[in-house]
């Protein structure tokens, strides 16, 4: 079969594989490969096990997989066949060198960048997938345009919003598309063919076009702001366990507020995943390398006060727990970032974890999809822990509980049986705000949440 577009997207992680399989299953008429240097994860995506969990995922690669999607690992065939180029690497903090702990670190980038121009006989479009320091399109422009066969390629911009666990809905239904590319003549015209892919199924409307440069930063400035209403909760959920103020009331009465909105509001233990503490320090980064020392200030607080919130809930378990966690069984329940998904990149159930086994308490990590990545995490202290699917048996014999993800399942938990299978006094302490506290309480649990009075029967 001739199809009209020839797409490849180098990199099969958490945004190369769901968003090439939306591509895939929206456009027919194009065919699309997602090449990766990781074998055993080309293997999973060709195979009944695919290496994400993401609700809808599984169904929709059963559908275009080997029709007009293939996985494979053929990373250079894949550059010489393709027309337009998606580069969806990672782009890790820094951890050695000049910037380390804050800046990108570009060296998978560029790789790919040497990879594409050494593969290529004929012009192509770069599409910029990965979330980069703003000004990263043109460095890549220097390196590929930089042949001496006089071949010419166009760098497009086009970061991704979805969020993990919602991907497949945010990649069919997103808010917004955006794509920026040079404001020349070619610029244009490589802008309009990534457009015309996303038409196929988003609405003109949602379609942003911009330069490349703003398509850039507005990446990093999107998770900076979602990650800033998170610390501006919880730094107010600070306020709320003195005052007895009631930190899910004070978000729902700001957010009634049409100009702020309700959204991003709720109190949590802290906010992981792989990109908001590492784009904002990204930002950071950048804003001290242009000299612009108070906005990167600004910024880091953001992330200070995230740090802050995870040591907070730590403090608290210990105070409360009168002064000493030393051989008591806690059962954390929920490890992954957030729910619905299996990652645990950054997940505060890390930090939280380790400073309860600093304080030598027994600690059993339960969660429905976590559990191999959190064995990894913890791959150095592994022997100090339990890792137990059930909830019930996890914290069964337990001090204390720790919800750490808002998975659903730990909602509607038998907490009745729960604590009777504790030691006595039971104490829940809910970094997520998802459990009824009133009637923990009643059940004789002493109750800790997020921003909110504790309810403690001594
Ligand atoms: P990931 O680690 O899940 O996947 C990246 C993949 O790229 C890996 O499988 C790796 O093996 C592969 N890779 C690296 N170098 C390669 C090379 N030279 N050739 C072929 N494959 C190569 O990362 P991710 O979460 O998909 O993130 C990718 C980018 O998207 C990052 O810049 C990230 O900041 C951004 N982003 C991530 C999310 C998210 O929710 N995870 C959302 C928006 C944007
Ligand atoms: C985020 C952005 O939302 C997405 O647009 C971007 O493309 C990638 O980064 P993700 O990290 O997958 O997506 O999840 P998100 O839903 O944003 O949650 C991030 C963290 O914040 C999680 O740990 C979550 O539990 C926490 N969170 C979120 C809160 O603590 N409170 C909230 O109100 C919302």
């Amino acid at each position: 079969m001739e199809y009209q577009k020839d797409i490849l997207c180098i990199g099969a992680g958490y945004v190369g594989g769901p968003t090439m399989v939306v591509i895939a299953t929206k456009c027919p008429q194009y065919r699309v490969t997602v090449v990766d240097i990781n074998k055993e994860k080309i293997h999973a995506w060709n195979s009944d096990h695919i290496p994400i969990y993401e609700p809808g995922l599984d169904e929709l690669v059963k559908k275009v997989r080997d029709k007009n999607l293939f996985f494979s690992t053929e990373v250079e065939k894949g550059i010489h066949e393709a027309d337009i180029i998606f580069v969806s690497v990672n782009t890790p903090t820094k951890t050695f060198g000049q910037g380390a702990g804050k800046a990108a670190d570009l060296q998978y980038w560029e790789k790919t960048a040497r990879q594409i121009l050494a593969n290529s006989d004929r012009g192509k479009i770069i599409v910029e997938k990965s979330t980069l320091p703003v000004r990263t399109a043109s460095a890549m422009e220097r390196i590929l345009n930089g042949n001496p066969d006089g071949i010419h390629f166009e760098v497009v911009s086009n970061p991704e919003f979805l969020a993990e666990g919602s991907a497949v809905g945010d990649l069919e239904n997103p808010d917004r598309v955006l794509i920026g590319s040079k404001e020349t003549e070619e610029g244009r015209r490589a802008r309009k063919e990534i457009v015309e892919i996303y038409a196929n199924w988003v609405p003109k409307a949602r379609i942003i076009e911009s330069n490349v440069w703003s398509s850039e930063l507005s990446k990093l400035t999107a998770n900076a702001f979602l990650a800033q209403r998170i610390s501006s909760i919880n730094s107010i959920s600070a306020i709320c366990e003195k005052t007895e103020a009631d930190v899910n009331e004070v978000a729902y009465a700001v957010g009634k507020d049409s100009r702020i909105g309700p959204r991003f509001l709720n109190a949590s233990v802290g906010f992981g995943g792989s990109c908001f503490k590492k784009d904002i320090l990204n930002l950071v980064y950048i804003c001290q390398s242009y000299g612009l020392t108070e906005v990167a200030d600004y910024w880091e607080s953001v992330v200070k006060i995230n740090e802050w919130q995870e040591k907070r809930f730590i403090q608290n378990m210990l105070s409360n727990m009168f002064n000493t966690i030393a051989g008591k069984r806690i059962a954390l329940f929920g490890f992954a970032f957030k729910a619905n998904t299996g990652d645990t990149r950054e997940s505060p159930a890390i930090y939280i974890t380790r400073g309860l086994l600093d304080e030598r308490a027994e600690v059993v990590i339960s969660d429905p999809q976590a559990l191999i990545n959190a064995e990894i995490d913890l791959e150095d202290v592994k022997d100090s822990l339990f890792f137990e699917i059930d909830p019930y048996k996890a914290a069964s014999g337990a001090h204390a509980i720790a919800v750490l993800t808002e998975w659903d399942l730990y909602r509607n938990l038998d907490y009745q049986r729960i604590k009777e299978a504790m030691v006595q006094p039971a104490f829940i302490f809910d970094g997520r705000n998802i459990l009824d506290h009133q009637k923990l309480f009643q059940m004789g649990y002493n109750v800790f949440a997020i921003g909110k009075a504790p309810l403690k029967h001594f």
